[in-house]
């Protein structure tokens, strides 16, 4: 029976479900289970963390780093005690209280309000042919979000969301299997999130309650039930320990969050010019251009065509003189070519590179260069080579990388030799085995043997990405790069940020990209983007305009199109809407001090950069299932057009005192109102207290030094803290600077506090604005001392 991908073969067998707790022991901080001969134990990793595994034969598996980067014994001491009693054993830490009963071991979670969460249901835990899974208790009022990348809007509840990477090409609304397998998701309730993270690469699946209402199941077709408990109660906290768990960003150039503009493709050198000209000519601000497929001799990885870009480094620093950074996309498929005397194939067949079937033939797709073979990227030694070919491109200046088809599409185009469907083999052994190629396992350095693709599937994606990664961060010297990829899995923002596939040019996939966005972000992934006005399809001016607007909200923002599509750069709609597009990219661009310190308060505490409302009211069940509303950090918050015609929409300010970021008006939330937004006007809103840095309109992010910086400030109580530096360097983690700035009223005053600036950075001589919202502003020449302002 032929294996297809996320088609494995299923079985209606019942599920038999764990015994009793017979013994319980502990060592340190796992504690364990024995029921029959299978076997439970739960770690205290944290305060709010648990991990909890079974393996029905007693014996657990050795487990590898591919997405958890701290070993439960690398995780600092955690206090807690157990306790048993005739029916249950007590786990308590300082944040919560694990009771296992002994009957059928059934696990529950409560708060210090004894508020139960992820309650074990009546199955539990069971098995089946294959497969081990886990029952949980929905309670009222709970939703769920995350679960990576997911089309739809943001709650899940009543979904089934299968985690096994895959082409999603023509995606929408109904799609399960995306290109991206994230096995993470959080609950959320008033005053109770918690987070599930599913350790398992094996093809696996979440039920949030379809199946049966009240109940939601995880199932994995690997071996062995191994998951995380994190208990928040907000998804701050959440997040906050997923990703130091699974990791969190490097932080990226600042150039990677300027305009980035790509097109399927740019066939040329000569149309890469005009393009580059007609960006600066027109003062639309753009820092990154995207070279698709067709720059390469074709379709062959690390090669250019000589005929279309004859002078590719010419052609790079020409564009790097005039402010443009040049990414290139690679892909995973090599082009099979025997006697073609091309490099990549040979080396990665004299050196057994490519992954073979499990009879030992070499395993070929069919991709853009048509018949292709693919690296083993879980091999160390194969990631070592890839990361080197990078050197071809970093040494004539290219800045970035985008990784695509790598989950891994295969047979894209044509179909196979016989006109049929080629699928992975999942019997296809994966990781090498032998001494050289053996990692770092999460228990401590045991060896890893081979694996097969069954396994490690979902990993094909985060493994090319992390090579490329590497191999930037090895020949770029000390400049930060920029990478991307469409696949990954749990973990993937350790090395790249990621984009949402081929979306469409329709009202639809520009309304579902916020929610889609969002749950990225609540998967750890806070580097997300979507294509700008519509991957496939041809927008209208009207679409573009109102993506644009969403676009400069996106933390990564790039305008791409498809091949046969109408042309989508931000004038070809007329002027207009050339106009907008111009706006929104300068407010892009004038924000960036605000959006550059999210990313590094998403490289130090794993906080998405665009948020559902629910992230910072999490206690409000009018933020739960609120799609089309976001907050950049957490002072914006927009109101975008989704819709043709529309001019005006609903709004909800949840609690507190909101100001319309355009007219200074002023509402006490919480408060439904009506914005008026003709095509011109995005409605955008700042809390109150916000603290806004913001800088002159640049043309692209290095164009000059800042002369100047402004800090818009709303009245309010708040606090702030700015980070700087050069924004480029690899040594941030050392030269880098911070700023408390806090805004407070006293009797009829506002003050603003500035304190000394602190840490190794120094920005150039420039003056400093600070704008007082709606009362006036104040100047003076920035000495990184502190300072008190009256206002
Ligand atoms: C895939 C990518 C798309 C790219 C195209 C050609 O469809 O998702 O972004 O333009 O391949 O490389």
């Amino acid at each position: 029976m032929p294996q297809y991908f996320g088609k494995l073969p299923t079985t209606n067998q019942p599920w038999t479900t764990i015994g009793n707790v017979k013994s319980v022991t502990w060592d340190n901080n796992i504690i364990n289970f024995d029921c029959d001969n299978s076997r439970l134990t739960i770690s205290v990793l944290a305060p709010n963390l648990i991990r909890v595994r079974f393996a029905l034969t007693g014996q657990f598996m050795p487990r590898r780093s591919w997405a958890v980067t701290l070993d439960d014994a690398e995780w600092v001491t955690t206090p807690f005690t157990v306790q048993e009693t005739e029916a249950t054993v007590e786990i308590e830490t300082a944040q919560i209280r694990v009771c296992v009963q002994r009957e059928k071991c059934r696990i529950a979670c409560f708060d210090k309000n004894n508020r139960p969460f992820a309650q074990d249901a009546e199955m539990g835990i069971g098995w089946r042919m294959g497969a081990t899974a886990g029952w949980k208790e929905i309670v009222a009022d709970e939703h769920f979000y995350g679960f990576g990348e997911r089309t739809g809007f943001l709650d899940k509840l009543s979904e089934v969301k299968t985690n096994w990477t895959t082409d999603a090409l023509d995606y929408d609304a109904l799609t399960d299997e995306m290109y991206q397998a994230i096995p993470f998701f959080m609950a959320l309730r008033p005053e109770l999130g918690y987070g599930i993270f599913f350790n398992t690469t094996f093809w696996s699946q979440f039920d949030i309650g379809a199946e049966q209402p009240g109940i939601w199941k995880m199932e994995t077709r690997g071996g062995e039930l191994d998951y995380y408990i994190i208990y928040g109660p907000e998804p701050a906290q959440i997040l906050e320990t997923y990703t130091q768990l699974t990791g969190r960003m490097p932080l990226p150039p600042k150039w990677a969050l300027g305009y980035h503009q790509c097109r399927w493709s740019y066939q040329s050198e000569t149309v890469v010019r005009e393009l580059a000209q007609q960006f600066r000519q027109r003062r639309i601000p753009c820092d990154v251009i995207h070279l698709d497929i067709d720059y390469m001799q074709g379709y062959r990885v690390f090669t250019w065509s000589k005929q279309r870009f004859s002078n590719s480094a010419k052609l790079i620093s020409d564009l790097a003189k005039d402010g443009f950074k040049t990414v290139t996309i690679i892909d995973p498929g090599v082009k099979y070519e025997p006697e073609g005397n091309y490099d990549v194939f040979d080396q990665g067949i004299e050196n057994d590179y490519f992954v073979r079937k499990a009879d030992g033939t070499l395993f070929h797709g069919y991709v853009w260069p048509e018949k292709a073979v693919f690296p083993d990227f879980l091999r160390p030694d194969v990631c070592n080579w890839w990361a080197d070919l990078h050197k071809s491109l970093t040494d004539i200046g290219v800045a970035g990388i985008w990784n695509d088809m790598n989950e891994p599409a295969i047979n894209d185009r044509p179909f196979g030799d016989e006109g049929e469907k080629i699928w992975f083999p999942l019997d296809a052994p994966q990781g090498g085995g032998e001494a050289g190629s053996r990692e770092q396992g999460a228990e401590g350095n045991v060896p890893v043997s081979s694996s097969t693709h069954t396994e490690v599937h979902n990993l094909y994606g985060l493994m090319m990405a992390k090579a490329c990664y590497e191999g930037l961060e090895r020949h770029r010297g000390s400049e930060r790069s920029f990478v991307l990829t469409r696949s990954g899995y749990a973990g993937v923002q350790r090395w790249s940020s990621v984009w949402m596939g081929d979306n469409q040019s329709l009202w639809e996939h520009l309304e579902m990209s916020l929610p889609m966005l969002c749950n990225m972000g609540l998967s750890g992934v806070a580097f997300v983007g979507c294509d700008i006005g519509g991957f496939a399809g041809n927008a209208t001016g009207e679409l573009f305009a109102r993506w644009m607007q969403v676009g400069m909200l996106y933390p990564l923002m790039r305008g791409h199109s498809a091949m046969s599509t109408a042309r989508h750069e931000p004038w070809v709609f007329g002027d207009r809407v050339e106009n907008i597009c111009r706006e929104y990219i300068n407010l892009r661009y004038q924000l960036l001090p605000y959006i550059y310190n999210l990313f590094w308060e998403a490289v130090t505490t794993g906080a998405p950069i665009l948020r559902p409302l629910l992230y910072h009211f999490p206690n409000d069940p009018k933020t739960y299932s609120l799609y089309d509303q976001v907050l950049l950090g957490a002072s914006l918050m927009a109101a975008p057009i989704y819709r043709p015609g529309v001019e005006h929409r609903a709004v909800y300010l949840p609690a507190g005192t909101w100001y319309d970021w355009w007219s200074g008006e002023s509402y006490e939330g919480p408060i439904h109102i009506l914005a008026h937004a003709p095509l011109e006007r995005m409605p955008l809103y700042v809390r109150s207290g916000a603290i806004v840095p913001m800088q002159p309109v640049r043309q692209y992010v290095d164009q000059a030094p800042l002369d100047e910086m402004k800090l818009r400030i709303w009245p309010g109580n708040k606090e702030y803290q700015l980070f700087e530096d050069d924004g480029h360097t690899n040594d941030q983690d050392k030269h880098f600077s911070l700023t408390n700035i806090s805004v407070f009223t006293e009797a009829n005053q506002t003050i603003v506090e500035i304190g000394a600036r602190v840490g190794e950075w120094t920005p150039s001589p420039r003056e400093v604005i600070v704008e007082l919202v709606g009362v006036g502003e104040q100047r003076f020449q920035d000495d990184g001392k502190q300072r008190s302002l009256q206002f």
